[in-house]
């Protein structure tokens, strides 16, 4: 049998956004990443450093400007934006940084919502989503619209939504920057065990030392150079 292909496989990545003023801002330039199957990986960066950007662009929320992204193998890259939709509810799970859990929903509906774009042989979406609210702790919880759980318990149904599918690969924005450092440091832990039982790769943003530290491959992230000013002025 073939090696199995790498999680993620960037090339060349690059994101501008145009500036208020006229002209492209740099935003992400990442020459080359490859994140194994199975494997961690945190990537760090101040505050505007293009993490969030970075993760769009991995879940094909954002078109790139330049460069390949492969999922599983999957090029994401070059997609129109039906095909990339699929290929992320094939292959990922997104844990955002304010959850985006629906508000009408119960914690049930939400997570099952995730199945229902996540068609994957042999998990049927209900038992599947059961088995998720159940790993975070919350199945007694599972008719309670987020508004009636806590920040720590929104954070765990958010969990169950990403990883109900066994995702290939699960991208996580800050998941601890809404929490205080001990239910940040739980977050963590059960984040990164449910990942591993679910032979997820997991791929953290953060600008929390305590996160990062948790990792033992990292990566700093730096907002690109300006594209330099045209000369002849001054
Ligand atoms: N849709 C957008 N249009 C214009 N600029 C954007 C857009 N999204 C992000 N940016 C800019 O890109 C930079 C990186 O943003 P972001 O990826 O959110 O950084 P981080 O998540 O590291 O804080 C920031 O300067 C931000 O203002
Ligand atoms: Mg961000």
């Amino acid at each position: 049998m073939a090696a199995a292909t790498p999680a993620l496989r960037i090339e060349g990545l690059q994101k501008g956004f145009a500036s208020p003023e006229g002209g492209r801002v740099p935003v992400v330039d990442l020459p080359e990443l490859t994140l194994e199957r199975e494997a961690a990986l945190a990537v760090e960066g101040e505050s505007g450093s293009g993490k969030t950007t970075l993760l769009h662009l991995i879940a094909g929320i954002l078109p790139a400007d330049a460069g390949r992204i492969e999922i599983g193998g999957h090029l994401m890259t070059g997609l129109g934006e039906a095909a990339r939709d699929r290929l992320r509810a094939r292959t990922l799970g997104y844990l955002f940084q304010t959850f985006n859990l629906l508000a009408g929903l119960t914690a049930y509906e939400n997570v099952l919502l995730g199945m229902t774009f996540r068609p994957r042989a042999g998990l049927a979406p209900r038992e599947a989503a059961r088995r998720a609210l159940e790993r975070v702790g919350l199945w007694d919880r599972r008719h309670h619209r987020p508004e009636q759980l806590s920040v720590g318990q929104q954070q765990r149904v958010a969990i169950a939504r990403a990883l109900a599918g066994q995702p290939l690969l699960v991208l996580a924005d800050e998941p601890t920057s809404n929490l205080d450092a001990a239910r940040g440091a739980q977050c963590m832990d059960l984040l990164e065990e449910f990942c591993a039982e679910t032979r997820s790769a997991l791929l953290v943003v953060t600008h929390d030392p305590a996160v990062a530290t948790r990792f033992a491959r990292r990566l700093v992230l730096r907002a690109p150079e300006p594209e330099p000013a045209p000369p002849g002025r001054g």
